[in-house]
């Protein structure tokens, strides 16, 4: 029987670069069978949303905006509106990439670790915002970027992959997330194409894929 393409989800609030590297590496078949079935954005202004257009991906935009009275968000609407919407796309994955909200405990347990998410730092150092600006503060010589499995705690679950760029003497947090982005574009593509080709299991917090040992670790 033929095994059915993989069906990828992607949550984004913004810029939406590690969106386009998968878009890219999926219509050139690098994520083996795998397809990116819809788009999801709380933030109607996202360039996100442009892109996906781009590359034919179905959007969708559900604004948070419109479920917050003054600064509380009514989280258990939002999340089931993007629950809703997610279902409807029957993903096999959901990838966060620059998905600016936490996910509600319900919304994580609906799809049990089949949420992925990239994190510019080596985690578990540096979780939460500017993480690029942490780890400069904390005056470390290297710093990186984490694919993971999503669980109800922030930037934390089981990792996929990991990779990690020195840091320079005279880096700022611009020259330093600058170099750090394509290293993310890459690290991101190669994970789903591990999750999407390969059988895994997860291993005292880690993804271990078959006949790979584990958690890849690259210097750059
Ligand atoms: C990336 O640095 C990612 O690691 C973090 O948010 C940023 C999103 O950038 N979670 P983009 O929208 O993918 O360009």
């Amino acid at each position: 029987m033929a095994v059915k393409p993989p069906r990828i989800a992607v949550l984004a609030s913004g810029r939406g670069s590690n969106f386009r590297a998968l878009a890219e590496a999926a219509a050139k078949k690098d994520l083996g069978s795998a397809e990116i079935v819809g788009l999801l954005s709380n933030k109607k202004s996202a360039p996100a949303l442009e892109i996906a257009k781009e590359f034919g991906v179905p959007n969708f935009l559900v604004e948070s905006k419109k479920f917050r009275t003054g600064k509380v968000l009514d989280r258990a609407a939002f999340d089931s509106e993007i629950r809703n919407t997610l279902m409807g796309l029957k993903p096999d994955w959901i990838c966060l990439a620059g998905y600016m909200l936490l996910l509600g405990p319900e919304l994580v347990k609906s799809f049990s670790n089949r949420i992925v998410n990239i994190h510019p730092s080596l985690l578990p150092k540096f979780k939460g915002l500017d993480a690029q600006q942490q780890a400069l503060d904390a005056g470390e010589r290297e710093t990186g970027c984490t694919v993971h499995l999503v669980n109800e705690e922030l930037d934390d679950g089981p990792t996929v992959l990991q990779s990690r760029i020195r840091i320079l003497p005279e880096d700022t947090v611009n020259t330093l997330s600058e170099r750090l982005l394509p290293v993310e574009h890459r690290t991101y593509v190669e994970a789903m194409r591990l999750l999407c080709t390969t059988p895994f299991q997860i291993v005292a917090g880690r993804v271990l894929f078959a006949g790979k040992g584990y958690v890849e670790d690259r210097a750059e």
